[in-house]
């Protein structure tokens, strides 16, 4: 199956007992069994629903994977791929990535005994200095969030041991721009809040391995610990996934035509979008993704947060609020919001200033997305 009919194919079948062609909200919290452990295959909602296993059998075939694993979000996800390391293990780790990712990293698994180290993944000839025989995770985010480094997954990849897993993070792309499993990675990460579900009206994450082991080893997690998602919200990333293909393709095409306003615009100081010749990855997104994605970060020449607010409180169809990757378009302050857990030396390391917007591109008409920003912009003075 090609991309657009796995989306609406792959692991769906017509529901057994009624024909229905959608996919039942099997609202259910345990099954009849005839007699002690004869039963249809599921035995306990916590461990096995109908509706989420229709997904994970979805995703896994989206991103060409063996299993997936399906979570009440994106960070309960991530929560069950550290659970993998032991007391002692190293997680390397982009340097940019989604504050969130990063507290929980620092905040929670380091009380445990994990180790991390932030580094500028972006540039992949460095990983062999910063791995050792601790190394036991690769945590690649790419594009980054909110700066849109991009990471080569394939070179980082090609340079860890057996020993070491890769996990990348794949929110931001999208399985419809990026399969990391087809580039050498283990596991593949999806907050489904965003572009899964598309629609802004769900929280949830997803996990696709390469192998079965270690997806087994992640269903014995779940069971154990409970981060289960419920059904309504398994059906609703199955209906949004429906029309993932179409919806990042239009926002892909949206966003290409914001960079390029956004870089002639004289109050603009920096554009940040891998679409761009002169972005410093530029070459590696053309090889490893389909198109450049729907997000866009820029830089305000008044580098102040006020100056920020002025152009965040004054939009109309972007709206000011975290998350992205939904059908409306979106506006951000990643100082203040999405990475306000992230210390500000380190933030500033990366070029994430006071004054940086970013914007996640919704399906709109353009023309109409370009002249909100366009008033907003003017009203600097
Ligand atoms: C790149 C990335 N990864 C993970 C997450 C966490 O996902 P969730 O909010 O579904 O827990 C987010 C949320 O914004 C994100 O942007």
């Amino acid at each position: 199956m090609k991309f657009g009919t796995k989306v609406i194919h792959a692991g769906i079948e017509p529901d057994p007992s009624t024909g229905a062609i959608m996919t039942p909200i099997f609202q259910t919290s345990t099954y009849v069994q005839q007699s002690p452990g004869e039963h249809q295959g599921y035995e306990y909602a916590r461990t096995q629903n109908p509706t989420r296993s229709a997904l994970e059998k979805n995703l896994a075939a989206l991103e060409n994977g063996v299993d997936a694993i399906c979570y009440a979000s994106g960070l309960a996800a991530m929560d069950a791929v550290l659970k993998l390391l032991n007391p002692g293990d190293e997680v390397i780790s982009t340097n940019d990535l989604y504050g969130g990712s990063y507290r929980l990293m620092t905040k929670v698994f380091a009380k445990y005994g994990l180790t991390f180290k932030f580094v500028d993944l972006s540039e992949a000839t460095d990983l062999k200095t910063h791995l050792n025989d601790q190394t036991k995770l690769v945590w690649i985010e790419t594009p980054t969030n909110p700066m849109l480094n991009i990471v080569d997954i394939q070179a980082i990849c090609n340079q860890v041991n057996e020993a070491t897993m890769v996990c990348v993070d794949n929110t931001f792309a999208s399985p419809y721009l990026q399969n990391p499993l087809d580039l050498g990675a283990d596991m593949v990460l999806h907050s489904a809040t965003k572009y899964l579900g598309g629609h802004s009206d769900v929280i949830h994450g997803a996990i696709i391995t390469r192998d079965q082991e270690t997806a087994d080893q992640l269903r014995f997690l779940q069971n154990a610990v409970g981060a289960v998602p419920g059904p309504q919200d398994c059906f609703l990333i199955l209906r949004g996934i429906k029309t993932l293909h179409l919806r990042v393709q239009r926002s892909c095409e949206n966003a290409a035509k914001i960079a390029r306003f956004l870089k002639d615009h004289p109050a603009v100081s920096k554009v940040y979008f891998p679409g761009f010749k002169d972005h410093p990855n530029h070459e590696i997104a053309k090889k490893q993704m389909k198109d450049f994605g729907g997000m866009v970060s820029f830089d305000l020449h008044q580098n102040t947060f006020d100056a920020a607010k002025q152009v965040l409180s004054n939009t109309h169809f972007f709206s000011l609020a975290e998350s992205l990757g939904g059908v409306e378009s979106l506006i951000g302050h990643p100082a203040s919001m999405t990475h306000a857990s992230i210390p500000k030396e380190e933030r500033l390391k990366v070029g994430l200033t006071d004054s940086l917007i970013r914007l996640s591109i919704g399906i709109e008409d353009v023309e109409d997305l370009i002249d909100d920003l366009n008033k907003a912009l003017a009203t600097l003075d």
